[in-house]
């Protein structure tokens, strides 16, 4: 996507150095356009864990590129099983983390070691070529989903939380791909953004992504939601996702169960846009199955912005002595879910429609 009329991935190789891996700090977002060069494992391993890089694709791609920047230091067996487990633990619920480890590695550990770290550039290469692929195929049924509320030149009003878009992924995004096609097909599309309490991941990245492909969007407070469906402002709700299990359930970004038991309520379309390499094939429960990451108790304690001088800023807006909790993500059970937008199409959040939209993944319950 672009930026300012630059068409950026969210991340590549550094243009003077090859071996090493830029991105767009995200941490810094919507204040400053920053994009640091990671040279080193545990650079990679940082970017992650601190979430300058986030989004389950993203998170995935990056540490593929994690893993050849290993191998460029040292290919050895060693070398190769501790990049993938430093990397597999820096963060625990999206799935395409795992998924990406488990494919580098699937390519690596029997390959001559001359050749790992060349052939490890060229795999995550390919996870980042195929993530933008996938992506567009979800925009594009996406699409046609938008495209039937659109009748009679009706703006159609979509709710997403969190950031699917372009920097969640390679590109594109996944809840976002679809609004960003129908934008750009002339469709009348309007985005309520949810601020996506504590790190606002809403308000400050895809605010700001919708911002610069002008897709009219507003932000509104978490607990604004329900109201709006109430009031018929809402058509349809679009959402990514960290991880659904074989029988559809979805985790995501915290506060999505809420939406989605709103938008039931108020019999508003709910639907998940993802990759196939967010389902985890193995599970089927997510409210037992999934981990659900426990972040600082400073990411709800405080909030960061620009102050009115311009200065970047953080304060404390809870008492000095209360806790503060912050459970990262929660799950949707399928029953909640209207479908799933995957790069093959649509299905019903259940596993017999998972199992026939995905025939070659046997499920191993
Ligand atoms: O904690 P984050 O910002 O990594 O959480 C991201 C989300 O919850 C996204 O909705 C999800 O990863 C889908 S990204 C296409």
């Amino acid at each position: 996507m672009k930026i300012d009329g630059t068409a950026f991935r969210s991340l590549w190789l550094d243009e003077t150095d090859h071996w090493s891996l830029r991105i767009i700090d995200q941490t810094k977002l919507p204040w400053a356009l920053e994009m640091p060069r990671l040279a080193t494992l545990d650079e990679v391993a940082h970017a992650i864990s601190a979430m300058l890089v986030r989004g389950a694709p993203l998170i995935g791609a990056t540490a593929a590129y994690g893993v050849a920047i290993a191998m460029r230091a040292d290919p050895s067996d060693h070398a190769l099983q501790h990049a993938i487990t430093t990397l597999a633990a820096t963060r625990p619920t999206a799935i395409n983390l795992r998924w990406a480890l488990q494919r580098m590695q699937g390519v690596l550990q029997d390959h001559p070691k001359p050749e790992r770290a060349e052939t490890a550039y060229a795999e995550a290469a390919a996870i980042c070529d195929e993530d933008v692929a996938t992506n567009r195929a979800i925009g594009k049924h996406g699409l046609a989903l938008i495209k039937s509320r659109a009748t009679a030149g009706k703006r159609v009003n979509i709710l997403t939380h969190c950031n699917a878009g372009w920097i969640a992924t390679v590109d594109w995004g996944t809840a976002l791909a679809p609004i960003y096609m129908a934008h750009d097909a002339g469709i009348d599309v309007h985005v309520y953004v949810d601020e996506t309490r504590p790190r606002n991941q809403g308000a400050s990245l895809t605010a700001w992504e919708l911002g610069k492909h002008g897709v009219k969007h507003t932000v509104i407070v978490d607990n604004a939601g329900g109201h709006l469906m109430q009031r018929g402002a809402i058509d349809m709700v679009i959402v990514g996702t960290d991880r659904v299990t074989n029988a559809g359930d979805v985790c995501n970004k915290i506060g999505t169960y809420l939406k989605a038991l709103a938008a039931r309520d108020n019999g508003i379309p709910f639907y998940v846009a993802l990759p196939s390499s967010t389902i985890d094939w193995t599970i089927a429960d997510g409210l037992t199955d999934i981990p659900i990451e426990e972040r600082a108790a400073t990411e709800v304690t405080t909030m960061t912005g620009r102050a009115l001088d311009g200065s970047i800023a953080t304060i404390r807006i809870v008492p000095k002595d209360s806790p503060a909790a912050n459970p990262a993500f929660d799950v949707t059970p399928a029953r909640l879910v209207s479908g799933l937008i995957t790069e093959r199409g649509i299905c019903a959040a259940d596993a017999a429609s998972l199992a026939a939209m995905f025939p070659e993944y046997r499920t191993q319950e």
